[in-house]
C-alpha cells in the first residue's frame, strides 16, 4: 500500500520553529521514521514538503489512483485553502488530517480547518509523534475502510 505525507508552509523549520509548541524533531527526523514504521508495517510511504500552495494540490492531484493514503498537514494553508479542499475532494482513497500542535487551543484564525471536511480522520495536538501512530494506525485504517 502507498501512502503519501504532505507537509505545508513553514513546517521544514521544525526543529527551530517555535520548539515550545512544535518540538525538537525536525522534518528529516519525522520522515526518517515514517519510512522505517511504514517499511515495518508493509507501506511505501512517501514524505514531502512544500511552502507553494499549487505544488500541494498538484502533489494531491498525481496521489489520485496511485496512493492508497495521504496524510497532510497543510500548516497554515488548513486556515485558508480552498485549493486544497478542492483537491482533496477529488481523491477518493483514505485521508487523514494532522497537526503537530492542537489548533482549537490557539489563536481563533486556526479554528477553522478548510481541510477537516475533506478527510476521513483528524489527528492533533499529539506533538511530531503523531505522524508515526498515524503511519502505524493506517494498515489497519485503509482495511476498514475496504
Ligand atoms: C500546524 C498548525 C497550524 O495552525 C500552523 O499554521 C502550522 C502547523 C501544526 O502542525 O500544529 O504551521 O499545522
Amino acid at each position: 500500500m502507498k501512502v503519501i505525507v504532505i507537509n505545508g508552509p513553514n513546517l521544514n523549520l521544525l526543529g527551530t520553529r517555535e520548539p515550545d509548541i512544535y518540538g525538537h524533531e525536525t522534518l528529516a527526523d519525522i520522515a526518517a521514521g515514517c519510512q522505517e514504521l511504514g517499511a515495518a508495517n508493509g507501506l511505501d510511504v512517501q514524505f514531502k514538503q512544500s511552502n507553494h500552495e499549487g505544488e500541494i494540490v498538484e502533489w494531491i492531484q498525481q496521489a489520485i489512483n496511485s496512493v492508497d493514503a495521504i496524510v497532510i498537514n497543510a500548516a497554515a494553508y488548513t486556515h485558508t485553502s480552498v485549493a486544497i479542499h478542492d483537491a482533496l475532494r477529488a481523491f477518493s482513497g483514505y485521508k487523514v488530517e494532522l497537526h503537530i500542535s492542537n489548533p482549537h487551543l490557539r489563536e481563533s484564525f486556526r479554528h477553522v480547518s478548510y481541510v477537516s471536511p475533506a478527510v476521513d480522520a483528524v489527528v492533533a495536538g499529539l506533538g511530531t509523534a503523531g505522524y508515526a501512530h498515524v503511519i502505524e494506525m493506517l494498515p489497519e485504517l485503509l482495511n476498514d475502510a475496504g
